[in-house]
């Protein structure tokens, strides 16, 4: 492996950031490294003064206060420093967070989250906050603003030592920054390997099953714990030896720097030694030029180029993110047509020949999809695991495109209708609906409803029993709570209800009721096929007492619509879905009969 010296060249960029981000921030941020730079040299003239007045028997009252005042500021500058950097980090922080996700989100499907490359892009730059392969931002400040306060120092010192000759800031400045630049690599690695985001991709995983509290019960159930923190572990290690591994093989540069030194040190000190010693030089000046030329040392400090290519490293990644993300050409990715969808659908929803598989697979999930759905009716959808149910309702949202063949809606394709207009049409409670962490009424209505609004659509969710709609939906907040899988069903089926009462006229619901019992299911699927009356509705269910209630059904297999009709027109076709309604009704019974033995 080759570690090559990342970002250096686009360290402007990191500047950059911080003057959008805090200017008045880093104006004082600036102006207190010049200050704190300089304080050493005037330290080192002060003592030479000094020097000077003793053995030249002067009054020392100005040398002595002079020096008194260089060192309050430098113990008051310091800490005020830290301070205004790691607050400049903050904001640095925060607007590279921001800018992440704007730019995370800005594509209109979500293929770009499943794709390794854009994964991995992802995991990089959020590196700057999470501190895996270098310290967090807002740390890195502290190190930069010392580095360049070194650097400061380094050279305002070698600017004193021109006082003694016009070659010495040449020779010793010269001398620690050619320290500095061969020693510059040596800190350096390369973090953008696949190798290490694999190892950080794992890390944060191990990490967040970890602390995040859903997997909690499994994991002490299965007993994961050990493993999994000798998986941290593990991860971690790996990280640090790439690390270790790539710093390793800069030992070369480190000899060359030691002899650079002794050799130009050598002659400096022999030079003013011998000046010294002559008498062309007093004590006073010896003073200062000997501390100048130690304290020009500053600028071999090798912490800046590090801590400032990892700072760099993180903006140049949110850029890149951006750049990305902003790309509408990359494959895949779904673009906005012109086309308004208000009033859409009004004759029906067609899928041509609709071939799909997901970005980096090659199996097709959908192969030649046929299926027609007439505005205003209702269409179940049934299925074994994987047939591709819940695919085919992610391209009726324009989450993905299809491959080949089209979606139309009223004739048009669906790729031509305006995308925002699209979507607002079209409200869905998915699979793996999202449970927000957010009072009761914002997970019933995301965008804001009236109070009357939210109740009504829990009622008709049947969710009567959760009353104060300000309660937060998370164990995690003040006076939070968190809901059975049943009650987040409900809460899910509102927001649905919710956006058709707020125009909404496609309903799709995927499994919405899989976790309610069968009383409770029948129930509320009567009450929301009311309340969306009207709606062009698709529900993917395994409960064929649901799915018979629909004005159609399709059975989908191996990725293309092998059955479709009324419950009746299916029964009479003794196929797949006749067979699948028997059994489930026998099992059904079966479980009645047990219950009722028990009863
Ligand atoms: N995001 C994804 N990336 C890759 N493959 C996926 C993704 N989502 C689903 N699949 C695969 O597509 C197939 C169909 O999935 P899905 O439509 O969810 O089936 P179901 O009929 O059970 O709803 C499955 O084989 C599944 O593994
Ligand atoms: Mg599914």
């Amino acid at each position: 492996m080759c570690p090559r010296v990342p970002s250096l060249d686009k360290k402007p960029l990191f500047f950059a950031a911080l003057w959008r981000s805090h200017r008045r921030l880093t104006v004082a941020w600036w102006t207190l490294i010049l200050v704190q730079g300089s304080l050493p040299a005037v330290f080192v003239v002060a003592v030479g003064i000094l020097v000077g007045a003793v053995t030249g028997e002067d009054p020392l009252r100005t040398p002595l206060l002079l020096i008194g005042v260089v060192f309050v500021l430098m113990q008051v500058v310091t800490p005020l420093h830290t301070q205004v950097g790691s607050l400049l980090g903050e904001h640095v922080s925060d607007r590279l967070h921001d800018r992440l996700l704007v730019a995370a989100n800005a594509p209109d499907g979500v293929a770009h989250l499943e794709d390794r490359a854009h994964m991995d892009e992802l995991t990089a730059a959020r590196d700057f906050d999470l501190g895996m392969t270098g310290p967090p931002l807002h740390l890195s400040m502290g190190i930069i603003a010392g580095g360049l306060v070194e650097a400061v120092a380094g050279l305002a010192q070698a600017i004193v030592l021109a006082g003694y000759a016009w070659w010495a800031p040449f020779l010793v400045g010269g001398a620690w920054l050619c320290t500095h630049w061969l020693l510059r690599e040596s800190s350096q690695w390369d973090r953008d390997t696949g190798e290490v985001l694999d190892a950080q991709r794992r890390a944060e995983y191990s990490y967040r099953l970890a602390v995040d509290s859903p997997a909690a019960k499994e994991i002490r159930l299965f007993g994961l714990a050990s493993l999994l923190t000798q998986r941290f572990a593990t991860d971690r290690r790996d990280l640090v030896e790439l690390r270790w591994h790539a710093t390793r093989l800069r030992r070369k540069p480190m000899r060359w720097a030691v002899m650079v030194l002794v050799v130009s040190g050598g002659l400096f000190f022999w030079s003013l030694g011998r000046d010294a010693a002559s008498g062309t030089i007093d004590p006073g000046q010896v003073s200062t030029f000997a501390y100048a030329a130690v304290g020009a040392s500053a600028l071999a400090f090798g912490g800046l180029n590090w801590a400032l290519s990892l700072a760099t490293d993180a903006v140049v990644s949110v850029l890149r993110v951006e750049r990305t993300m902003s790309t509408t050409a990359t494959a895949r990715s779904v673009v906005s047509g012109r086309e308004p969808a208000e009033g859409t659908p009004a004759s029906e929803i067609r899928f041509r020949d609709v071939g799909f598989s997901y970005p980096g697979m090659s199996t097709p999930v959908l192969d030649g999809l046929d299926l027609t759905v007439a505005a205003g009716s209702s269409l179940a959808v049934v299925g074994v695991n994987g047939a591709g149910k819940s695919t085919l309702v992610k391209l009726l949202c324009r989450l993905y495109d299809p491959v080949s063949g089209k979606i139309e809606v009223d004739g048009t394709d669906l790729k031509d209708l305006d995308l925002e207009s699209w979507r607002r049409r079209v409200s869905a409670i998915f699979q793996d609906f999202i449970r927000y962490e957010l009072p009761l009424k914002d997970n019933v209505a995301p965008l804001g409803a009236s109070p009357e609004e939210v109740h009504e659509a829990l009622a008709i969710a049947g969710a009567t029993d959760l009353r104060d709609v300000e309660t937060v939906l998370s164990p995690g907040y003040s006076k939070g709570t968190d809901l059975s899988g049943g009650q987040w069903q409900r809460v899910a089926l509102a927001r649905v209800l919710c956006a058709v009462n707020q125009g909404a006229g496609v309903v799709v619901l995927d499994e919405p009721t899989a976790q309610l019992d069968v009383r409770g299911e029948a129930e509320v699927f009567d009450r929301v096929l009311e309340a969306t009356r009207g709606c062009t509705t698709i529900l993917i269910s395994h409960r064929f007492s649901t799915v018979r209630r629909a004005d159609r059904i399709c059975v989908v297999d191996e990725g293309r619509v092998v059955e479709f009709g009324s419950h009746d027109e299916l029964m009479a076709l003794k196929g797949t879905y006749a067979r699948l309604f028997r059994l489930q009704a026998a099992r059904f019974n079966e479980a009645q009969d047990g219950a009722d033995h028990v009863e």
